[in-house]
């Protein structure tokens, strides 16, 4: 299969929209990351999805939707606390559970009884959405097991030859996907962090945040979020987090990349000589680079990548949560 990639426009909406209603799989934007998207009530497009990315198949999808009034139709209930953080978090990057209503096809909820749902920000994905008239369920657009696609480019580097086309809508402002929430009572507990920090929730009511977030699950435990107990974000390089800063983490890292060639190093603010690339001073910038950095490692060919340890808290939380798995939770203590 031949697939295009047309910058994002009227015409690509309408494009995207066609080849969806037909029963077809496109690659999105949104503002998290690029998304793999197909009519969400339709088995045949979703299962596709799994197929195109080898997903695991318990694995369940979030479904996207265009404005407020497509939710009710696809769950059984809406909580109130779901209410106010809809009002004040979408279109954004927050992804809520709910009971799920019977047009939602198992398939795409992973055979759970709940479904997760957001409102994505970017208008690109909303014109699609809406265009389509339909709600489409849409995974990170990477190979399973590789880091998620902040830009068309990596996209087309996983999906070229599955699927017909991929919108271009630049880069991805975030860079790490949706703050994944359910709701115990009036408690908010957090599956999966993301760029709506815990701090932002928190004026809404309790937060909770699931230990899988930064801990590692046990060999066969039950976890809430099944995305969390994958080997996640991975580049063939193996990836460490370094826990150091400044001249600390400057000698260890100095010491390593004197004894071996083909070890980079992502530091925050560092000079980027093709051995040291920046990965931020914020959180936030950290997040927005940090696929992108893990993709670049793959491509010129390390076969080591020491991170310097991000910050644990607001958008911190979820680069250390993709870090943790990328890095299969290997830290190293200087
Ligand atoms: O930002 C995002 O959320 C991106 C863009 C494309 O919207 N999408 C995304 O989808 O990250 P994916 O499939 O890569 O991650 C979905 C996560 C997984 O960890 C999955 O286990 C969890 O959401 N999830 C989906 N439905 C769930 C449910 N009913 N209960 C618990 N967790 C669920
Ligand atoms: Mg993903």
């Amino acid at each position: 299969m031949f697939t295009r990639v047309e910058k994002y426009s009227r015409q690509s909406v309408i494009d995207a929209a066609e080849l969806l209603k037909a029963g077809k799989l496109v690659a999105i934007p949104t503002e998290t990351v690029y998304g793999l998207a197909a009519n969400a009530l339709n088995e045949k497009a979703v299962a596709d999805i799994f197929l195109a990315k080898g997903r695991p198949q318990d694995n369940p999808l979030i479904v996207h939707i265009s404005d407020m009034s497509m939710l009710p139709p696809l769950v059984c209930e809406i909580p109130d606390i779901a209410k106010r953080l809809a009002e004040r978090f979408w279109p954004g990057p927050l992804t809520m559970i709910f009971p799920k209503a019977d047009i939602i096809p198992n398939v795409t909820s992973g055979g759970l009884d709940t479904v997760a749902v957001r409102m994505p920000e970017s208008e690109a994905a909303r014109a699609i959405i809406k265009e389509c008239g339909f709600p489409l369920a849409a995974p990170s657009a990477n190979l399973s097991g590789k880091p998620s696609p902040t830009a068309a480019a990596h996209v087309f580097g996983d999906m070229n030859g599955k699927i017909p086309l991929i919108v271009d809508g630049g880069e991805c402002s975030v860079g790490v996907e949706s703050t994944v929430v359910c709701f115990k009572g009036d408690m908010i507990h957090i599956l999966r962090p993301g760029g709506i920090t815990a701090e932002m929730l928190s004026e809404y009511g309790k937060v909770e945040i699931d230990k899988a977030v930064t801990a590692q699950p046990e060999k066969d435990e039950k976890v809430l979020s099944p995305g969390m107990k994958y080997k996640h974000y991975s580049p063939k390089a193996d990836v460490y987090i370094v826990n150091a800063h400044g001249d600390k983490f400057a000698e260890y890292c100095a010491e390593r990349v004197k004894s071996d060639k083909k070890v980079i190093v992502l530091g925050s603010g560092v000079s980027e000589n093709g051995v040291y690339f920046d990965y931020g001073k914020t959180p936030e910038l950290q997040a927005q680079r940090l696929f992108a950095l893990l993709r670049k490692a793959d491509e010129i060919g390390a076969e080591t990548v020491l991170v310097e340890m991000p910050e644990q808290s607001g958008v911190g939380l979820a680069v250390y949560n993709r870090l943790l798995r990328a890095a299969a939770f290997r830290i190293i203590e200087v």
